[in-house]
């Protein structure tokens, strides 16, 4: 009985917490039911395509607690690829280190976790993790209806986490790609609401560009620009940028403090 108890209201807080924090790209209602922390349904027959992605997961959910694609094994919607390759992907993130000054790590998640839970953003294992030099560029590609986000610090200070309950802070970079649920639409934001939420700011900026458009948040949300970087933005949904079907090549630019991008 106690046991039960704690399941549901872990649940609870897990829903609770996420949907204050995440936000899809919808053209249309924000306002589904958000209660019911979604469930990933995993496939049973596992594939892996030329393009190096696994297979691909059915949606489930809806509004923020969408699932979209997880990959087949879990993780395998986001992988690294090279320069030479980034042509031939349909969405991708190029990493650009021009403004760090010390190697930098990016890890990435989907929202929901190998357990279907509304809950990648407390990841202790990543889908991908990626380190990008001092004045390098990484490349990454994410498959068809990939919901997640991911964070970029210091390697050699590791993942920027809530030491209360252990929920990764920094300014995530939030990708909604290829959304079965919206007719496939793409968007993507720059977002300071989980590091707001625990009252910690002084993170690396980020940008994200694509598409023409740009969200960021610069070192120590010092400023912002179509991002989510004020706890009142909480429940806007469709900040950022928003991105009609199609390809989408991101460039996620790390430690970002309002150069000329
Ligand atoms: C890109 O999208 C096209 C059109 O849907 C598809 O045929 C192709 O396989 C995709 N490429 C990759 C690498 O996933």
């Amino acid at each position: 009985m106690q046991i039960k108890n704690t399941i549901v209201l872990l649940t609870a807080l897990l829903a609770g917490s996420a949907t204050a924090r995440l936000h899809g790209h919808e053209r249309r209602s924000h306002h589904e039911k958000r209660e019911v922390a979604a469930t990933a349904t995993a496939e049973s027959t596992a594939t892996t395509t030329s393009s190096g992605f696994g297979g691909v997961t059915s949606p489930s959910g809806t509004g923020d607690t969408y699932c979209g694609n997880v990959g087949i094994p879990y993780g395998s919607n986001i992988i690294e690829i090279t320069e030479d390759e980034l042509d031939s992907y349909n969405w991708t993130v190029t990493l650009d280190g021009s403004f760090i000054l010390q190697e930098y790590t990016a890890y990435f998640w989907n929202n929901c976790n190998e357990e279907g839970e509304l809950a990648g953003f407390f990841d202790t294992t990543f889908p991908l993790t990626v380190t990008i030099g001092v004045g390098e560029k990484s490349y990454v590609a994410i498959d068809v209806d990939s919901q997640g986000a991911f964070v970029t610090s210091p390697t050699s200070v590791g993942v920027p986490r809530s030491t209360t309950d252990g929920i990764i802070m920094g300014f995530w970079g939030e990708f909604n790609i290829d959304t079965t649920i919206n007719d496939g639409w793409s968007g993507f934001d720059v977002s300071a609401l989980v590091a707001l939420d625990n009252g910690k700011t002084d993170y690396p900026g980020l940008a994200l560009t694509g598409d023409g458009q740009t969200s960021y948040i610069t070192n120590s949300l010092g400023s912002a620009y179509n991002a989510y970087s004020e706890t009142s933005e909480a429940s806007t949904g469709g900040i950022g940028g928003n991105v009609v079907p199609g390809k989408l090549a991101l460039t996620a630019y790390m430690a970002y403090n309002g150069q000329s991008i």
